[in-house]
């Protein structure tokens, strides 16, 4: 079958330095706020994934033009009040969630309607939790149950918002910061700590937003402006992408790794404080700072005698797209690691909770869980010695490329389906391993 790959052999010791395609929410979030400034932005090492494109692809429906170049996209913004379409224009999304949620935002004061739709995968994720904030702005917002299509008409008449984030989900307070920006007055966002890429870029546009740090949540205050200048930007690599490379040399044998140019901004850094909590010894060389984010070269080596983990709550947000790898640690350590509240990780491209929980108990691993917790019983003499199948998970490009791992460093034969799925994320994926020497047919 086509979009099948197999893998039938572990990889062989290694020793390399890479890198990965650009931050996948950072380019979403820069195409976007680019398609609002006034004037010409530049965005270097756009990540040219599906996400990606559908994200330029929607900017053009809103009549706004943009250009490939050599080194970078150029985009050309008119201003908050720059976008134009037909009435009833249709937005695809694709697979993409932080395209969707966060262009709601952005369509909280036009004056047509739109119809923002997606792929399967998409159309069945819960929109409620951005149009519920999004209409009290006063925006009009129809959908049938709580998933896409979602259609919006925005309102001239905004109105500022207070809103509570209890999620730690930087889509929704992303989503309500970019209509925040239209609406006349302060808004307030209340929001469990989450990635802060939306935060810091509107710092370096000169958007007027104070951030007060409190124990379990920040204060996000906005005040809506008229308009914003354009930018120049050059997009870091993708943590999310980098953590297949870091298990991959973590759980291969006298193998050594370095990543350049990665963005370890410490909202998505969990995978390296778990990973090294649980005896991973992986350093952050070179640390500088770029337009207020952190950018890192990772040094990783293989590791043996890694142990359970008691992970704390607090690191799930900054490890949310992670885990599928993190588990893969889990089960190979020695002793039992528990993992709490995952429930956001069954609201992903696929319910990656539950497959996790069946991928493990298939390699062999004990697993306990109990609704949104699982204990997983590390076995650090686990070899896959059977043949593995791994189909019928929505094309979700995280359990493709995890299975990948999985059959690289635990054995077994491997048949894998959907390999188009890395276009989503990380269309440069399989190159990349077998770059690294991983022999996948
Ligand atoms: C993202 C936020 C996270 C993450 C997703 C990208 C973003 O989702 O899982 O891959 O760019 O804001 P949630 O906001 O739903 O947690």
């Amino acid at each position: 079958m086509k979009n099948k790959i197999k893998i039938l052999n572990k990889i062989k010791p290694f020793k390399k330095v890479i890198e990965v395609s650009g931050d996948k929410s950072i380019s979403i979030r820069s195409i976007l706020l680019a398609s609002q400034a006034i004037g010409t932005s530049r965005i270097y090492n756009l990540l040219e994934s599906e996400d990606v494109i559908n994200t330029l692809k929607s900017i053009k429906k809103l009549g706004i033009k943009f250009k490939k170049k050599k080194q970078y996209y150029e985009i050309y913004g008119f201003g908050l009040n720059g976008y134009k379409t037909n009435s009833n224009a249709v937005i695809n999304a694709g697979n993409s969630g932080t395209l969707a949620r966060l262009i709601l935002g952005l369509l909280i004061n036009l004056k047509n309607s739109v119809t923002i739709k997606g792929d399967k995968s998409l159309s069945k994720r819960d929109f409620s939790r951005v149009t519920n904030p999004l209409k009290n702005f006063g925006a009009i917002i129809k959908s049938k149950k709580d998933g896409l299509p979602v259609k919006i008409k925005g309102s001239y008449y905004l109105r500022p918002i207070n809103y509570f984030e209890k999620l730690g989900s930087a889509q929704c307070k992303s989503s309500v910061m970019m209509a925040a920006i239209k609406t006349p007055g302060t808004t307030k966002i209340k929001a469990k700590p989450s990635r802060n890429h939306t935060e810091i870029l509107f710092k370096q546009l000169k958007l007027p937003i104070k951030i007060t740090k409190k124990k379990n949540f920040d204060l996000i205050e906005i005040n809506g402006v008229s308009e914003f200048n354009s930018f120049n930007y050059v997009i870091p690599g993708d943590i999310s992408s980098c953590s297949f490379f870091i298990v991959l040399t973590l759980l291969s044998k006298n193998s050594i790794l370095t990543i350049k140019n990665v963005n370890t901004n410490k909202t998505r850094t969990g995978i390296i404080k778990i990973l090294n909590r649980m005896g991973a010894k992986i350093i952050l060389m070179n640390k500088r700072f770029y337009k207020g984010e952190e950018i890192s070269d990772i040094k990783i080596k293989s590791r043996e005698n890694l142990k359970g983990i008691n992970c704390p709550e607090k690191l799930n947000s900054s490890a949310i797209d992670e885990f599928l790898v993190i588990f893969l640690v889990a089960a190979k350590a020695k002793g039992i690691s528990n993992f709490k509240n995952l429930a956001e990780l069954n609201k992903k491209e696929s319910p990656r909770l539950n497959i996790a929980v069946n991928f493990l108990k298939e390699i062999g691993i004990k697993v306990k869980r109990n609704k949104d917790d699982i204990k997983i019983y590390g076995n650090p003499n686990l070899n896959i010695k059977k043949e593995i199948k791994i189909k019928n998970y929505m094309k979700d490009h995280r359990i493709f490329m995890m299975s990948c791992i999985a059959a690289l460093v635990l054995g077994g034969k491997f048949n894998i389906y959907d390999s188009n799925s890395i276009n989503t994320s990380f269309p440069s994926f399989l190159k990349i391993l077998k770059n690294i020497g991983a022999k996948i047919n």
